[in-house]
This record gives structure tokens, sequence and C-alpha cells, in this order.
């Protein structure tokens, strides 16, 4: 019953209206990746006042992910911890998918990564395929490098790795006949010295901007015991924990382009002040995952009366 759906948690104010890197947003709140990884929800995910949604991360070839327990919740921190490890059922199954469903005026989005058995020397062609395989169904890409679940993902934010990989999608996207905006996830965790490599690598490449930021390996500021937080093990944390450390990497990635990248900002967005800190910060979009689960399907809604 999409129009029951509509009826309880859409919000339309023409006042929301956003363009970024050439695209048409509604609103500028988006789900982040990792909520609908194989995009089969996205009709009914598109009744609850999203401006765009982000599938995936898919991979080339499905692939189960990690063993289950691995999604855990941290109540007093408003936070999850995840080794989910690009649990999904492939890349050309998405494509049929999508080449199906009516999205009406939702963005859509494709995060695109790597699957666990390839090399990281062989990563490119994976990201390749993605990228070509799912071109016609997508409004935008996201090259994913900062998930903390694949096993040695993140080093291909590194100078030499990453330039060859966004130099190579990007040539491929520019000999379309119609380019699409490709943008770049980045981890919290990185140094000054990394995210000024990146600026540069994002500004070289020419690519359309930057999805700040993906979980962290850290556990700083959480209020359950050491011994719980240990307990639980490896994974990417999210929700309120990562929201200043996401924040600080959106201001500094707008500080050193100058204002000149586009960047998404996302990282423990609950509710509206949390979307504007990441705007006043220089996002000019905002995503968000742990808030949707925390506060649930009206949480949108409500964040976008918020802003509005
Ligand atoms: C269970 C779970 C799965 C996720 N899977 C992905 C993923 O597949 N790809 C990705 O780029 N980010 C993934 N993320 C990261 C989110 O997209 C987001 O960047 C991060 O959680 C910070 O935002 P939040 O605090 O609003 O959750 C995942 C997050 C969670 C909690």
């Amino acid at each position: 019953m999409p129009w029951l759906l509509r009826a309880m948690f859409d919000f339309k104010s023409d006042r929301l209206a956003q363009e970024a890197f050439g695209l048409k947003f509604k609103n500028p709140v988006g789900l982040a990746a990792g909520f609908d990884k194989d995009g089969k929800y996205i009709e009914a995910l598109s009744c609850l006042g999203f401006g765009f949604i982000e599938v995936g991360t898919v991979t080339p070839k499905p692939q189960g992910g990690n063993p289950k327990p691995r999604l855990f919740r941290l109540k007093k921190s408003e936070a999850l911890i995840n080794r989910m490890g690009f649990n999904n059922g492939g890349c050309d199954a998405l494509a049929e998918r999508l080449a199906k469903v009516k999205r009406g005026d939702v963005i859509l989005g494709a995060n695109i990564g790597k699957n666990k058995v390839t090399p990281n020397d062989k990563a490119v062609d994976d990201y390749v395929y993605c990228f070509e395989k799912l071109f016609p169904h997508v409004d935008y890409f996201v090259v994913n490098v900062s998930s903390p679940n694949t096993p040695d993902l993140r080093q291909l934010q590194d100078k030499e790795p990453l330039t060859k990989l966004l130099s190579t999608i990007q040539q491929l996207n520019l000999e379309k006949a119609v380019p699409k905006p490709v943008l770049l996830k980045i981890a919290p965790d990185l140094t000054d010295g990394q995210l000024k490599d990146i600026v540069e690598i994002v500004s070289s490449t020419g690519i359309a901007g930057i999805i700040a930021t993906n979980t962290t390996i850290v556990r700083d500021g959480l209020k359950e015991s050491e011994e719980e937080v240990d307990e639980i093990g490896a994974g990417g944390l999210s929700g309120a924990p990562v929201r200043s450390r996401s924040t600080t990497v959106i201001e500094c990635i707008h500080q050193e382009s100058k204002g000149s990248i586009p960047v998404i900002g996302v990282g423990g967005i609950f509710n509206s002040s949390h979307a504007q800190e990441k705007l006043d910060a220089g996002a000019q979009l905002v995503q968000l995952y742990t808030g949707f689960i925390y506060e649930g399907p009206s949480s949108v809604k409500k964040i976008l009366q918020g802003l509005s």
C-alpha cells in the first residue's frame, strides 16, 4: 500500500530541492549504502521521504558475507557495530532488478565494491565490471574503498591504487554519451595527510565528489563497558559515536578543496540538527543509516520538517 506509506511518512517541500553534481534532488536526505544492498526495497523505501537511495555495496559475484552474528546494537551509545562483509546477491542480479524498478522521483545511486576473493591488484576489474553492468540503471556511482569488513579493502585509499582506480572508472565514464557522477566513499579513520592526498586525487581525476564517512574501527566514546565492546569484536562502528568525526572530515575536505568538491555527509544523523551540522560543515546532501534504525520510518519526515 504505497499510498498509505506516503501519506504517513512522505514530506514534500519545494524549498528542500537541491542540485548537486548535475542531478536534481527533491530533498537533501538520502538512505546510506548497506541498508538495501540488493535493491529489493526501493519502492517501499521511496515512500518514506528519502530524496535519494543508495543501493549496494554490490560486488561482481554474489557472496555470503561474514558468519552471523555480524550486526550488534549498542543501545546506550545509540550505535551499531557491523561486520556484514558485503553480503550481496551480485551485480548481475541487481542490474536485472533495477531494470524493472518503479522509483518515481527518487534519485538512485549504486555503491560498488570488490569481492572478498579478488586480490587488491585485480580490484579495478571488479569495480569496472559493476560500473559497466549498472551504468544504464542508476543516476550516480559510489566507489567504496572504506568498508572495514573486507580484508585490505581500505588500502585502496592509498595514493597509488586510488589514483589508478578512480582514473580508470572516470575514463570509462567520460567515454559514455552522458557520463554520470562518480563519488568516492571514505573512512573516518584517515589522517589529515591522507585526507589531503584524497582531495588532490579527487580533483585531479575529476570525479564528482566524496561521501564522508563510512563506519569507524575506533571504539572511543562508547557508553557500554569495555568487556561488552570487546566481546562483540571486529567491525565498523556507526551512529552517534561517529557523528563528530565525520563532521570534522567534511570540514577538512571543504577547507582543503576550498569548497570545490561536493560532499555527501553521513555519520550519526538522527535528527534535523545533526543533518544541519553536516550541511553547515560543507556537505550538499546527507545520508543516514543508523539513525533510521533507531528512530524508525518517520525519521526522514521529521528531519525534512526540521530542515524546512
Ligand atoms: C549494517 C550496516 C551495513 C553497512 N553496509 C555498508 C555498505 O555495504 N557499503 C557502504 O558503503 N557503507 C555501508 N555502511 C555504512 C553506512 O552507509 C554509513 O556510511 C555509516 O553507517 C555511517 O552512517 P550512520 O551513522 O548514519 O549509520 C553500513 C552500515 C551499517 C550500520
